[in-house]
């Protein structure tokens, strides 16, 4: 039976460039609509542009155009990127749109006529500079548990205590420089912790993954906040009505953002927006998000949606982050890569068959090996599945007249590629992409070893043996074509190719009906192999020179490491006195006990031999030792660092260790002979 399927991924921020982080949520969505498409069901992809909010307002201001213009423009390069990447939306929209504008209106007027919109007043960081609110990502300061200096507006890298910007010592505004003052004014909060019951419900009804699930048992379990949904004037968002001034804060209009595509959608296309939206609506409701924003789509969207009167999602699909090289994206290491940096070197379904050869219903984060990719890439794609139709295709058209055979010489080898389909099926609807790529390059081995043992090549040598190379070619030519089937979701322009060639179409049934004395077409090439020197350049082209800017106040908060040039080595920082570096104890000290700080990502416990004491450090290296490696093993220690309380006990002390950090992280072992406790000089 045909599902009536509406999709989204979340709205990319219209401030800055598709990357290859944004990138697997939107292959990820749009090979699973492709999937559901091919299988006859009436699939809907929409998404917008995220256009609201205060960083899209300053980053227009500081570039001297109005946040219209801006987002104008943004919305053009995103369109592009997607649309090179085969990124296939029904509908790309922004909520900075009529549509969103009624929807945002009408969903807080139903809340407020319900009930679930207070009002208070409350007292918030004040720019008197800039003569605006700060959010908390725009203050910085003083960490109010350990001290640490220049911390976040809402947690602490160092101790990582979580607090609120009031609570900052010394605080100043990321703008201006300025000292903050507190100022009061009203906001109105949506009242989520009426709806805890409802989304225990629907929690427990399958809509959320596991690891969501349990997030949100800790989340309904503990104490629901009053949700903050407006903000002061300056602001780029709706006004909101009825109010002075007032604006919808980003978050409340962006999921809606889902709904006026989709309305938009409905209009251009006149289709039923309540069909797919009012409660008891048989149609599906799938949205891909990442991890980070579980949070608004399980807790506020759910709760807005019921309290206004609309259905609830069918599904939140949450996927982990994309690391490169097994470290965060970086701009100093190259590794943080623009979607058009990438198209300028490389074939976007290279990355779509990686990311769907490495994902899965899970939400752990996925590496993008730059090695691994490209051998992976030639190896399936070149070296296995396009190479089936490259070395049989060629004879079809030599000896036999560019038709296949109108018999095969092995149908249970075929009926063996057809049978996989509904295993095959049920892995992409379960979005276990990677296991349905295993499954298919399983196949391509046999279809390759079946090529290999019969070597067509040798039997059109001769006039005896020539006519059974006939159904050789013809039943490998008929294993590619199922394979493609099954791939067409993840490679549409292979796809593509591989529809001309065969001169037919693929559909998810065709798999079942074998292409018999049939006339195809000549091979053209499909996939070429990456070149590593292709990833090379990439690479080049995306490493910035990040020097490190005055004291100056920046507009936007950094979002990566410091000072490096292109070799990606970091630059030289400024020159210390003598007396400075005198100040430096720096001892050897033997790692007696190593051990996991299970609460912490990045932080191993260790116990150091200074030859006077032990002393407990907590290092940040988690990444590429484990506490074995350890063990034993003599490092080099800042032994007079002030002990610092970290959220796991006190750290006395600091190892000194190189490198750019994930795997690439080296302590420094002082010579053989050292031992414990003796000074650096
Ligand atoms: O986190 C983000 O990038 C947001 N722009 C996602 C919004 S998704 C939806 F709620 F609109
Ligand atoms: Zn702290």
């Amino acid at each position: 039976m045909s599902r009536q399927i509406l999709v989204t991924s979340a709205l990319p921020y219209a401030n800055g460039p598709i990357h290859l982080g944004h990138l697997l949520e939107y292959i990820q969505t749009d090979i699973w609509v492709r999937f559901q498409k091919m299988r006859g069901h009436n699939c809907i992809y929409v998404c917008a542009d995220d256009a609201h909010g205060t960083p899209i307002m300053l980053k227009a201001q500081q570039l001297g155009i109005t946040p219209e213009q801006m987002i104008a423009e943004v919305a053009r390069d995103h369109q592009a990127d997607f649309a090179e990447f085969l990124i296939e939306f029904d509908n790309y929209h922004s909520t900075h749109s009529p549509e969103n504008e009624q929807l945002a209106c009408l969903i807080y007027s139903r809340l407020k006529a319900a009930g679930h919109i207070h009002s208070r007043t409350i007292e918030q960081l004040f720019d008197p500079d800039k003569q605006m609110f700060l959010p908390d990502r725009f203050v910085k300061g003083d960490c109010p548990r350990c001290g640490a200096a220049d911390q976040n507006g809402d947690n602490c890298e160092v101790c990582g205590a979580t607090y609120s910007p009031t609570d900052l010592k010394n605080p100043r505004s990321m703008l201006s420089g300025a000292t903050p003052v507190m100022k009061a004014s009203e906001h109105f909060f949506f009242d989520l912790p009426a709806f805890r019951d409802l989304l225990r419900d629907w929690t427990r009804s399958g809509a959320v993954q596991a690891e969501t699930a349990n997030k949100m048992d800790e989340w309904l379990g503990g104490e629901l906040q009053q949700w903050d949904i407006s903000r002061d004037a300056p602001y780029f968002g709706f006004r909101i009505p009825g109010a002075d001034d007032k604006y919808f804060y980003v978050w409340l209009d962006a999921p809606i953002g889902y709904l006026a595509s989709f309305k938009n959608l409905c209009e251009h296309k006149g289709l039923d927006f309540d069909a797919f939206w009012a409660p008891g609506s048989n149609a599906e409701v799938h949205h891909f998000i990442g991890k980070d924003i579980t949070y608004f789509h399980c807790l506020f969207w759910p709760a807005m949606l019921e309290g206004a009167g609309f259905r609830k999602p069918t599904k939140v699909n949450a996927h982990g982050y994309v690391t490169v090289n097994g470290a965060k994206m970086s701009k100093s290491r190259g590794t943080f890569i623009k979607a058009r940096t990438y198209l300028d070197h490389l074939q976007p379904e290279y990355l779509r068959y990686y990311y769907a050869a490495k994902l899965n219903s899970g939400i752990e984060d996925l590496d993008l090996n730059l090695t691994d990719f490209a051998q992976r890439v030639n190896a399936d794609l070149v070296g296995k599945l396009v190479n089936i139709a490259s070395r049989t295709s060629g004879f079809i058209h030599k000896f036999f007249d560019g038709k296949l055979a109108a018999t095969l010489p092995q149908p249970e080898l075929l009926a063996e590629f057809q049978q996989a389909a509904e295993s095959i099926a049920d892995a992409y609807e379960n979005r276990e992409f990677g296991r349905a790529i295993r499954d298919i390059m399983a196949l391509a081995d046999k279809a390759n070893a079946y090529i290999a043992e019969q070597a067509p090549w040798a039997m059109v040598k001769n006039d005896e043996t020539r006519a059974s190379a006939h159904g050789v070619c013809s039943l490998a030519l008929n294993l590619f074509r199922v394979l493609m089937v099954y791939l067409s979701p993840v490679l549409p322009a292979t796809k593509a190719k591989t529809e001309a060639l065969l001169n037919c179409q693929l559909d998810w049934a065709s798999a079942q009906q074998p292409l018999l004395d049939h006339a195809i077409n000549p091979f053209e090439p499909m996939l070429a192999r990456i070149e590593p020197e292709k990833i090379a350049a990439m690479v080049e082209a995306s490493t910035e020179n990040l020097q490190p800017t005055a004291a100056a106040p920046v507009a936007t908060p950094a979002t990566d490491a410091p000072a490096a040039n292109n070799t990606g080595i970091e630059a030289i920082a400024p020159t210390i006195s003598f007396d400075d570096f005198a100040k430096l104890d720096l001892r050897v000290a033997r790692v007696v006990k190593a051990e996991m700080v299970p609460e912490a990502n990045k932080l191993l416990r260790l116990e150091l031999d200074i030859g006077l004491e032990t002393r407990q450090v907590f290092a940040g290296i988690k990444s590429a030792y484990t506490p074995e490696q350890l063990e034993g093993r003599l490092v080099v220690m800042v032994a007079n660092l002030a002990p610092r309380k970290m959220k796991f006990g006190m750290s006395e002390g600091m190892v000194i260790a190189a490198g750019p950090g994930g795997k690439d992280i080296f302590v420094l072992s002082p010579d053989s002979g050292a031992t414990p406790g003796m000074r650096i000089m």
